[in-house]
């Protein structure tokens, strides 16, 4: 069984303040979609000591900085187009 991909967003105030609280539903929107919420770990942390490029958000071994709504699908299928699941209910790496 591969290991889940973690992602962890800024809950420290600085980013909070300025709209990763607002990041949480957006995430789990694309991870519900697209049937990955057994594929993922989603957890909030204090602040990551980035302050000034938040709102800060990681996923796996990378930092996304100011990250916006408008972005975080743009981010998900960098992070997770291999594996959401296509209408025949495959993960889509297996498709080749
Ligand atoms: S509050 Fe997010 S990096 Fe400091």
């Amino acid at each position: 069984m591969p290991l889940k991909r973690v992602i962890t967003v800024c809950m420290g105030s600085s980013c909070f303040s300025r709209g990763n609280r607002n990041m949480l539903p957006l995430i789990q929107s694309y991870l519900s979609t697209h049937q990955l919420e057994d594929e993922v770990i989603l957890k909030g942390s204090h602040c990551f000591s980035n302050c000034s490029e938040g709102p800060v958000v990681k996923i796996g071994g990378r930092t996304y900085t100011r990250v916006s709504g408008e972005r975080i699908p743009e981010i998900m299928e960098i992070e997770f187009g291999d594996l959401k699941q296509i209408e025949d209910g495959t993960s889509a790496q297996n498709q080749q």
